[in-house]
């Protein structure tokens, strides 16, 4: 075991392919469904959306798949990112457990979301894509395809949840610094934008419908834009196993494997980032680390939600996938103010708990808030309010560990950094957050509007 606090690794140990999970899924994978039709789509109609490597990407097999080095390049800005001992995090919970973070809120952004915004750019520049629509909600999505499409020459037009695009101006001053053009969502600019906003004026929007507006605008282009999504989605996930990649070497060097492997989840892609390369140990080598993913009981999407096949938008006009859901018409609970706000989450993760591969947890909002301020004043930075998630597990583990008397060793993702979020801080320190546990009730009665889908077996 090593005596160091931080463990980098050199520009030139960036890993040269990212994992891909499908290659070792325990179960086969399910299809992706047209929302119109419920037939199997076809490439070309997501190819209305998608450049056709990012749909290859989705299907392939191979277990590895080559970074370009394009994008390496463009990664070596800030990464290899390096892992963390929270030494005084320890020390102040008086634990015999080692706990380690990936460091994610390095990127420029300062979040794990550039991992895979460069790597739809570069994708979608090859293939001539002229413009990018996208969705974000508090805008840290929003923010890292606005950089990825400035290195790019993309023009990127991001729908921001209305709540947010309000709230958070300065993640909004963020993307347009970087020429990404935001629109509050639900906007006059689309067909369901405009049907929302004839029904109520005042629409506070959600992501949902943010994505589905982002959807229409690349749909109705005739080519000329492609859409571009920041989780769930497989090529998602693949891009940030970057993150893992990087984290297997970093325990080696620091001496020690995870018991225990933690990440905050709303649509998957920080947790699966990080922790796949580890379930990867565990399917094909014969390691046995726990796989931890953490939500909010606000929106509890895998520990209270249906695994079934569900529209992956609110218009249902993206497909339909297979996954654990709220149901696509969720609007998250106004008093949670802690992130993680998708109704579904991604097909492989939904599998991979219903496997028992991954286990999932929910954690309530003070409690989340109150672990991201023991590390602050230990380790001195801000989390994100999603990774304080994550950061609520971890420290649990730690005092369990320590209930026990165990040696632990904790591996969790610090998915970004929370300088931008101090408005959420704010509310939490003046003592304006609740707990809220989302309702069984309103799981059951939004599965009424599931989609009806009838497939053979
Ligand atoms: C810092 C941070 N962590 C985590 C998430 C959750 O997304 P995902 O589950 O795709 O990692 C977000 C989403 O915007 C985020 O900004």
């Amino acid at each position: 075991m090593s005596d160091n606090t931080r463990f980098t690794l050199k520009e030139s140990d960036l890993p040269k392919a990212w994992y891909n999970i499908n290659a070792d899924l325990p179960f086969p994978p399910a299809p992706v469904l047209h929302p119109a039709t419920m037939e199997p789509v076809t490439p070309d109609f997501l190819g209305v959306l998608f450049p056709m490597e990012l749909i290859l990407q989705e299907i392939s097999t191979e277990r590895y798949i080559d970074i370009p080095e394009e994008v390496r390049e463009i990664y070596k800005l800030w990464r290899p990112t390096p892992l963390i001992r929270a030494r005084r995090l320890e020390k102040a919970l008086g634990t015999p457990a080692h706990i380690y973070y990936k460091h994610e809120g390095v990127s420029p952004v300062g979040s794990h979301k550039p991992n895979t915004a460069v790597a739809q750019a570069f994708y979608n520049k090859a293939a001539g894509t002229q413009a990018l629509t996208t969705e974000t909600g508090a805008g840290q999505w929003g923010s890292a395809l606005s950089f990825a499409g400035a290195l790019f020459e993309i023009p990127i037009e991001v729908y921001m949840v209305r709540v947010s695009y309000n709230q958070k101006p300065y993640r909004r001053i963020m993307m347009e610094t970087y020429g990404g053009e935001v629109y509050a969502s639900p906007s006059d600019r689309t067909n369901f934008g405009r049907s929302l906003l004839a029904e109520n004026p005042e629409h506070t929007g959600s992501l949902g419908i943010a994505i589905s507006e982002a959807v229409e605008a690349a749909a109705v282009s005739g080519g000329a834009k492609k859409y571009s999504i920041g989780s769930a989605l497989g090529h998602v996930l693949l891009h940030q196993t970057v993150i893992g990649e990087e984290a297997l070497l970093q325990m080696d060097k620091a001496d020690e494997y995870p018991d225990v492997v933690i990440g905050c989840v709303g649509g998957g892609s920080n947790f699966a980032g990080l922790a796949y390369p580890f379930v990867h140990k565990n399917l094909r080598e014969g390691k046995r680390a726990r796989i931890v993913a953490v939500e909010p009981t606000a929106t509890p999407s895998i520990t209270k939600g249906v695994y079934t096949f569900d529209y992956g938008d609110t218009a249902k006009m993206a497909p339909i996938i297979k996954m654990h859901t709220l149901g696509h018409a969720f609007v998250p609970p106004p008093i949670h103010a802690g992130g993680l706000r998708y109704h579904g989450m991604a097909p492989s993760l939904s599998g991979l708990v219903n496997s028992g591969h991954i286990e999932a947890i929910s954690v309530p909002q003070l409690a989340t808030f109150e672990a991201a301020l023991t590390f602050a004043r230990s380790e001195g930075l801000i989390p994100a309010p999603e990774s304080a998630h994550a950061i609520r597990a971890a420290i649990d583990e730690a005092l369990d560990a320590k209930a026990k008397g165990e040696k632990r060793v904790i591996l969790f993702n610090l998915s970004g950094i929370g300088t931008l979020d101090l408005g959420s801080y704010q509310s939490y320190l003046a003592g304006k957050l609740q707990d809220y546990e989302y309702p069984a009730e309103a799981v059951a009665e939004a599965m009424l509007t599931l989609p009806k889908v009838n497939l053979p077996g």
